[in-house]
């Protein structure tokens, strides 16, 4: 496709928000006489592409109702995981052991419970996404001050996995650290009918262990959360070269107290969001509706991935160059979707209030059960598919790991292009908090998304280059990768990175001593149990293991297994004829 085909067709896909959308498909199926069930992910694949298995599904309505849940499994000696309405984490957190598992969905217990206006705290059923919190706290004029960016997910869920905005101001941009009390129902013996509700407040060391969980310690029921008065904040997005990136980063964070910055870094360009509170009469009624999480027509979603995945399967590197800076361009020419009033960008700053502008996710909202449109990574539609690569660096060595990915870019200027099709690396500031899972220390977040191939056994362009970025991030600079995404080699070892698992393993074992809540996968991922990586034909092109020899790439499409170019410690898939 030419050059102009593609930009019209971006620009097509971008303007188009006002079109019918339909609403994601439920991650949960069953048999029709609901004996057998599957569940998947939003993506509709995890990093293996497995589908997992549960005997039944149960949906409480109510805590009491949820307690019988439990109690009922328990007694049975059931194993058992929670599942949300839309299950956007990638890797198999939901996934319950084995053919016989119990899954218990969230998706009805999703009201809030009281506001308190005068203590500015709010309690609300797990199941609450985040869109039904922002509303709901700003009817009354509060505000949760830091959260991700995409509002379809349950705080039950956003919780278990850490999930978090930009900031280093107060706490930090983790949710959980915005908790005050959780109230979880865990397996108990007969004693307690089987099982039992924790009320954990802050004057309760185990709330440390419940703020991130990766649901392994049971449901967790209701939570409470510490709210702000509603604010006003002032958003500009100044692009900049990136030459001076490393030395800026620092600076940057502790300046303005919603930064973040997407890096392009084969544009050699990086986008700095200066965003900051302003005196709530600032005049300004400014809506955030992300471009990318807008209701995409189908048949733009269609032409963007056959355009994508012929670049691909004819090395046209270039392409993707044309097409990144097309991409990037015509986003920041939108303000990524930011408006001065709801309706239309008239220029920098965009002021408004804290609920219109913290998050957004309009193609979650339908208004018909039509395919037209979606979310753009719908997997009933031919759109978009990919990997996604999430981990948070301590500051002190973000300078570092920026440096080398830029020397990366020097030897193989092409290289990132790819990436940038996905809007570049989202950097976001993180804080250390005192959740046992939580983030360590002061930390920058880089998100990375690339091309996926519907086959698992085709590689990608630049394999190599995206490869050693992931484990110089993970591994040279011990990187914490998030617990909601990547790809299984970026746990290896995980649990070694956090100086207080022995703390949680102890409350672990106290609430669910039969680990009716693990899976393979989760003892995997805290250590308990080998087998993370899996080794076969092909396996580092999925991110199922590192590389140890050509087999694990794919010698037949010319990817080898060799050291990384100025990390050699790393094991990367190269192309060998590349050059
Ligand atoms: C488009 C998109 C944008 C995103 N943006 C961000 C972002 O800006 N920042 C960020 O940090 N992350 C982001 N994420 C990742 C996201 O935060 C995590 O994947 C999150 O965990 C998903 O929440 P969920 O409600 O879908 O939970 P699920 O993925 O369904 O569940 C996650 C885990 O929590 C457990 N769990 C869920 N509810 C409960 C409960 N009530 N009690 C006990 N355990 C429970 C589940 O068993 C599972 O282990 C994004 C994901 C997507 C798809
Ligand atoms: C299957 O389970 C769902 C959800 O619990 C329920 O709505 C439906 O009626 C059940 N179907 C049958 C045939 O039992
Ligand atoms: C339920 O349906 C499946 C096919 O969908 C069938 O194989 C199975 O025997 C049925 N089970 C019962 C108990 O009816
Ligand atoms: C789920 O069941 C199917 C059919 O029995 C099986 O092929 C698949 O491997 C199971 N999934 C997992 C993750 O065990
Ligand atoms: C526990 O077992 C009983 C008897 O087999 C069954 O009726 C019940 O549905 C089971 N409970 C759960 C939650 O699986
Ligand atoms: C906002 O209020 C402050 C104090 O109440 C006042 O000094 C200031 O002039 C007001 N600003 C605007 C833009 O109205």
């Amino acid at each position: 496709m030419s050059h102009k085909a593609l930009s019209s067709t971006l620009i097509f896909l971008f303007f188009s928000s006002l079109v019918l959308s339909s609403p994601p498909e439920d991650p949960i199926k069953c048999s029709s006489n609901n004996t057998t069930c599957t569940i998947t992910n939003s993506y509709g694949a995890f990093p293996d592409r497995s589908i997992c298995n549960a005997s039944q599904v149960l949906y409480p309505t109510t805590e009491q109702e949820l307690v019988s849940v439990v109690a009922s499994a328990t007694r049975n000696k059931t194993k058992m995981k929670v599942a949300t309405r839309f299950s956007h984490s990638i890797p198999k957190l939901v996934c319950p052991e084995g053919q016989n598992g119990l899954l218990i969905s969230t998706k009805y217990l999703n009201q809030v419970l009281s506001i308190d206006v005068e203590a500015r705290t709010m309690r609300v059923e797990s199941g609450v996404t985040l869109k039904q919190l922002i509303g709901e706290a700003a009817r009354v004029g509060l505000a949760l001050p830091y959260a991700p960016y995409w509002w379809g997910l349950t705080i039950g869920g956003l919780m278990g996995t850490g999930a978090h905005g930009s900031t280093l101001w107060g706490k930090g941009s983790s949710v959980h650290d915005y908790v005050v009390e959780i109230r979880i129902v865990r397996p108990s013996g007969p004693q307690d009918g089987y099982a039992k509700v924790e009320t954990l407040n802050e004057q309760n060391e185990d709330l440390n262990a419940a703020k991130v969980s990766l649901g392994v310690l049971g449901v967790i029921s209701q939570i409470t959360l510490k709210l702000e008065p509603l604010f006003k904040r002032s958003i500009t997005y100044v692009a900049k070269d990136d030459s001076d990136l490393g030395d800026e980063v620092g600076g940057f964070g502790h300046a303005h107290e919603f930064a973040d910055i997407t890096w392009y870094p084969s544009q050699r360009k990086a986008v700095y969001r200066v965003d900051d509170r302003v005196p709530i009469n600032t005049s300004g009624n400014g809506l955030y509706d992300f471009l990318p999480f807008r209701p995409t027509p189908s048949v733009a979603l269609a032409l963007i991935r056959t355009t994508e995945d012929v670049q691909e399967s004819t090395n046209d590197a270039n392409g993707k160059c044309i097409s990144s800076k097309t991409t990037t361009n015509t986003l920041l020419n939108a303000a990524y979707g930011i408006t001065n009033n709801g309706i239309i960008f008239t220029g920098y700053p965009v002021i408004g209030f804290q609920n219109r502008l913290q998050a957004s996710g309009s193609c979650l909202d339908s208004l018909q059960d039509g395919r037209l449109s979606a979310c753009a990574w719908d997997s009933r539609v031919k759109g978009e598919f990919f990997h996604q690569t999430t981990f948070s660096i301590r500051l002190s060595l973000v300078k570092n790991f920026i440096e080398d990915v830029q020397k990366l870019v020097q030897l193989e200027p092409k290289g990132l292009c790819g990436l940038e099709l996905y809007n570049g690396i989202l950097m976001r500031y993180v804080k250390a908090s005192s959740a046992y899972l939580g983030k360590q220390e002061d930390a920058l977040d880089f998100d990375i998304t690339y091309y996926r191939s519907k086959d698992p056994m085709t590689p990608r362009l630049y394999e190599d280059i995206i490869e050693e970025i992931e484990q110089l991030g993970i591994f040279k600079y011990g990187g914490l990768p998030h617990w909601g995404k990547n790809r299984n080699l970026a746990f290896e070892g995980v649990i070694k990175k956090y100086l207080n698992a022995q703390k949680f393993f102890r409350v672990k074992e106290r609430y669910d001593s039969q680990g009716l809540f693990s899976s393979t996968w989760t003892d995997q991922v805290l250590g308990l149990k080998d087998g993370l990586t899996i080794v076969k034909d092909g396996c580092a092109l999925e991110g199922l293991c590192i590389c140890s020899q050509d087999s694990h790439c794919n010698p037949s499409k010319g990817y080898y297994c060799r050291p990384g170019k100025i990390y050699k410690e790393a094991r990367v898939c190269t192309h060998l004829k590349s050059k």
